[in-house]
């Protein structure tokens, strides 16, 4: 089968003919519909994050699968259509075929495409992590969602707005209409100036860009207001010293919560999709993702 890997780190991602896995325990085949790419990838890929999930060689990329389950097990039939988040040490989702821990896997929803589905496995699971349990969010509280346009954001936007907050968004101007649609209240083009000039009174900032943009964010929070990282811890002890508090969203493969945000995608949840690859194309969507600027998910698959 076709999958994409690499053999060492910081090897450019390559297309590669190679053995179809096969199912350890408690692992079913899975024929891949649809991969969804993340920056997770592109870390994986460099060797950024060895310390916390090492991988061997060769390793196939991907973490995000929709597929149909290709041999029946483990309370699985054969032809089930299924959602799942791969541990990044295993990756494999860059592929023609999975091998997948059956305990991992949740029924795809009924409304979407299937390969579209595998845009949820880890970006608007993380939202959900971020807003529910880090953040517990709730109704009314004024929630800034910054990068709304990107794949954590557009899920986080649309998540914030059901669970009942006032949603503010920043994002390009390319990104501005986008989020308004997905449900922001209140939409910031983040090119036109410092944020705290714009904004105040924010109870939960939801961070996926990092970097500037998250010390920034800091200025517009409410006294004991709260900024949840996504892309790296943030700096706690810069968040003490200015009355707020700020932690980190540590996004790890939880099939209950899979669960609950796929079946949201049965009631209304959009995965946003920038652009739909083949699988020999897939290494080009890297290219395109790495530059920072994507509108929601890139799916590789049909
Ligand atoms: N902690 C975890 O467990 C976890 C889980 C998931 C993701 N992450 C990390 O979170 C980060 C975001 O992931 P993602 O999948 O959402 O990435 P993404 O899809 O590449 O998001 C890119 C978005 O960021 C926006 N952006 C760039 N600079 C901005 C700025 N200064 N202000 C506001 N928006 C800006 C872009 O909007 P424009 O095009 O409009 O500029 C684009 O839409 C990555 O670092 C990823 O590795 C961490």
């Amino acid at each position: 089968m076709k999958a994409l890997l690499i053999s060492d780190y910081g090897d450019p991602p390559r297309l590669a003919d190679v053995a179809e896995p096969v199912p350890g325990d408690g692992e079913v085949p899975v024929q891949v519909s649809g991969a969804a790419l993340n920056p997770l990838d592109l870390k994986m890929a460099a060797g950024h994050l060895r310390e916390f999930f090492p991988v061997r060689f060769p390793y196939t990329l991907g973490t995000d699968i929709a597929g149909v389950v290709a041999r029946a097990g483990h309370g699985w039939a054969a032809g089930d259509r299924v959602v799942a988040r791969l541990d990044p040490r295993a990756g494999g989702a860059l592929a023609e075929l999975a091998a997948v821990p059956a305990d991992q896997l949740v029924p795809a929803p009924a409304s979407v495409p299937l390969s579209t589905a595998a845009g949820a496995a880890t970006a608007a699971a993380t939202a959900w992590q971020a807003l529910t349990e880090v953040a517990a969010v709730r109704p009314g509280q004024r929630v800034l969602v910054q990068g709304a346009a990107g794949g954590v954001g557009s899920f986080a936007v649309q998540l914030a707005h059901r669970l009942g907050a006032h949603v503010i968004a920043t994002a390009s101007p390319a990104g501005l209409a986008i989020a308004e649609e997905l449900g922001a209240d209140e939409v910031i083009d983040y090119t036109a100036g410092p944020l705290a000039a714009r904004v105040r009174g924010v109870d939960v900032v939801i961070d996926t860009v990092g970097g500037r943009a998250g010390e920034q964010a800091l200025d517009v929070l409410v006294p004991g207001g709260l900024l949840v990282a996504v892309p790296a811890p943030p700096d706690a002890e810069r968040a003490a010293s200015r009355g707020v508090r700020a932690a980190f969203v540590f996004h790890e493969s939880d099939a209950a919560r899979l669960g609950t945000v796929v079946t949201l995608l049965d009631d209304g949840l959009r995965v946003l999709v920038d652009r739909r690859l083949p699988l020999a194309d897939a290494a080009g969507g890297l290219t395109y993702l790495a530059r920072g600027h994507a509108k929601g998910k890139i799916i590789v698959g049909t």
